[in-house]
């Protein structure tokens, strides 16, 4: 009981560990609402299964996720073409007059060196982190362990490498400091906890099929479910269903990694999201800023638009349908119809914002603007 409650305690401050950097930008406060608490997948590292276990009874499912960028958000580096094909690349840090240099090596490995005044300094980069929808940060290991953020991440809108977001700031101090930001235990952890499904404070890093955010990081583990349902016990299935959450807590599923929202009593928080367009990297904290989210009588939710196993389906008609099933005559009594368009909704209530240098999120506070969130975020680009 002791050595459970032990582990449960540990598990707890681990997940606590992966949510500060978010908490960092918006300190969670009482709640008003209930807040989803992932404690039933806390302390049980041996209930989880792996997700090729659930390949079997799930093909379908499991061959779309495994292609999703959820799946692909973790992986070695040297596996990826996008990477691979733009070696060797050689850019002058105009912030330290470094020059860096990657380039592959004999067995398959990639290795960036920096070279200043005859010295000289390098490390082989092992993990990919970013699906490349937008972009792809490698993260390496010094010979005394220590994991270190590439200087060059590859971008998806440059089809190639720049200097990674924050560095441009960051002037290294010395030669190793040029290889990139070295990351503290604690960071270190939150990176790989957000980006993978088998992480634990032990092995960071999982093996290859859990490198990635696979299925029992949202389904919790799987392996009683398996039991139950191999035995032919279909009444009772024994494995976590998001989709029966409401609206506010899958936003706090979701929220874990794409940015708590706030609880409704909160208004410093909802302030802060509110004037900070930065924040429109996090969907679950703006949706929520929503009258569609707070006045519908059914709970829009983030799997209203998204289908959680597959990558974004980015045609026009798929969210005007969603829109019109509450903006139009029929249901006029209780939703505004748009007095401007009859289509293509999301292009004028949910425009896209370049928040982060070389990409682009799109804000999920619906509502009527005119000048869209580009203009609002002009001055926080890094
Ligand atoms: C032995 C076959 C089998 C395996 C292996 C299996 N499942 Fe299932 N699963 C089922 C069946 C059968 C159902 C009920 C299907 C239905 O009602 O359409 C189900 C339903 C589910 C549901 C919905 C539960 C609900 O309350 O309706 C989820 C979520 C789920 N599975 C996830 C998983 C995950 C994650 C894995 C891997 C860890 C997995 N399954 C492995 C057979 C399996
Ligand atoms: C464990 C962390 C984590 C959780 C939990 C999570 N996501 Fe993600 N999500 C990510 C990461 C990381 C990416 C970026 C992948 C990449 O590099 O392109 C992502 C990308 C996405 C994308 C973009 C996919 C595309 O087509 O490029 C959508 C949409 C999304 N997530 C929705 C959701 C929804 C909905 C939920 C809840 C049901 C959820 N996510 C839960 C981490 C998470
Ligand atoms: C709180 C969870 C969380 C942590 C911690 C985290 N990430 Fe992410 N990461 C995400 C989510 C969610 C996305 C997708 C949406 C986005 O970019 O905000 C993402 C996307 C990315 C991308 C793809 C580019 C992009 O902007 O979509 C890269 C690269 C990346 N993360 C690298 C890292 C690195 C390196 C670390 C550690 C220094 C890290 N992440 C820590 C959740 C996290
Ligand atoms: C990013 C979080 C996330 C990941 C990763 C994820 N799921 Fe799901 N899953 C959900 C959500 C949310 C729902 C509810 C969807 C809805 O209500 O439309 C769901 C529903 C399901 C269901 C029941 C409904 C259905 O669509 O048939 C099954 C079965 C399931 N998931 C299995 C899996 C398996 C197997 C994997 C891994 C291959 C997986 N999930 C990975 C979030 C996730
Ligand atoms: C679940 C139902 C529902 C869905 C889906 C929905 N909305 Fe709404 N929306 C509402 C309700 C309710 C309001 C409150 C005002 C009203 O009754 O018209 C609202 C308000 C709005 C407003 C006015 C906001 C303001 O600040 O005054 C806009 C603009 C809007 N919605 C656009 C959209 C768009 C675009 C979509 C699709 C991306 C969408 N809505 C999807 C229910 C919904
Ligand atoms: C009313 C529909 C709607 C809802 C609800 C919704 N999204 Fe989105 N989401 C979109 C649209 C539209 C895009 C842009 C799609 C595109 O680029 O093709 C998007 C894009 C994204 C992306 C990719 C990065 C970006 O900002 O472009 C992520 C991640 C994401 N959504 C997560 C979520 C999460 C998490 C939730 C729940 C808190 C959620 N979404 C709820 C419509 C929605
Ligand atoms: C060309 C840009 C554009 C497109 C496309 C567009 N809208 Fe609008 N919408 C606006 C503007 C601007 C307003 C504010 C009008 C005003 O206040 O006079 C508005 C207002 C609204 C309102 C609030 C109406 C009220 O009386 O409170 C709703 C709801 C809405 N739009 C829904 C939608 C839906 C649903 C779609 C897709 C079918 C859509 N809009 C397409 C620009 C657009």
């Amino acid at each position: 009981m002791a050595v459970a409650s032990l582990e449960r305690f540990f598990m707890a401050s681990r997940m606590m560990c992966m949510l500060v950097l978010l908490y960092a930008v918006l300190p969670p406060k009482g709640p008003a609402r209930t807040r989803w608490t992932p404690q039933h997948f806390w302390g049980q590292q041996s209930a989880y299964a792996g997700s090729r276990a659930c390949q079997g009874c799930h093909a379908n499912l499991y061959k779309i996720q495994e292609a999703s960028n959820h799946a692909r958000s973790l992986r070695p580096l040297k596996e990826i073409e996008k990477i691979t094909s733009c070696l060797p690349f050689r850019l002058m840090d105009p912030s330290s007059q470094t020059e860096l240099f990657l380039s592959r090596k004999p067995d398959g490995n990639i290795e960036l060196s920096v070279r200043k005044d005859g010295k000289e300094d390098q490390i082989i980069l092992e993990w990919a982190f970013g699906a490349g929808a937008k972009g792809i940060t490698p993260v390496g290991r010094r010979d005394n362990g220590q994991f270190v953020e590439g200087r060059l991440s590859w971008y998806e809108t440059l089809g190639t490498f720049d200097l990674t977001a924050g560095a441009r700031e960051r002037i290294a101090q010395d030669i190793s400091e040029s290889l990139g930001r070295s990351l503290g235990e604690e960071e270190r952890s939150r990176c790989f906890g957000c980006h993978t499904t088998g992480s634990t404070a032990e092995s960071p890093i999982p093996k290859r099929e859990e490198m990635g955010i696979r299925c029992e990081r949202c389904h919790g583990p799987g392996l009683e479910h398996i039991r139950s349902m191999a035995s032919g016990n279909l009444s009772d299935r024994k494995i976590f269903h998001p989709g029966r959450l409401d609206g506010f807590s899958q936003a706090q599923l979701c929220g874990e990694c794409h940015g708590p929202p706030p609880a409704d009593s909160d208004f410093d928080a909802i302030r802060y999201i509110q004037q900070k367009a930065l924040t429109v990297r996090f969907p679950s904290q703006r949706m929520v800023l929503s009258r569609c989210f707070n006045e519908a009588d059914a709970n829009l939710k983030c799997s209203t638009c998204h289908n959680p196993h597959a990558n974004i389906a980015a045609t026009r008609t798929h969210y005007d349908k969603i829109c019109l099933g509450c903006h139009r005559l029929e249901v006029r009594k209780r939703s505004a119809v748009c007095p401007v368009a009859k289509d293509n909704c999301v292009s004028c209530h949910m425009p896209k914002g370049r928040v982060m240098v070389h990409s682009e999120f799109t804000d999920h506070w619906i509502r009527a603007t005119r000048a869209g969130v580009t203009t609002e975020t002009k001055d926080s680009l890094k």
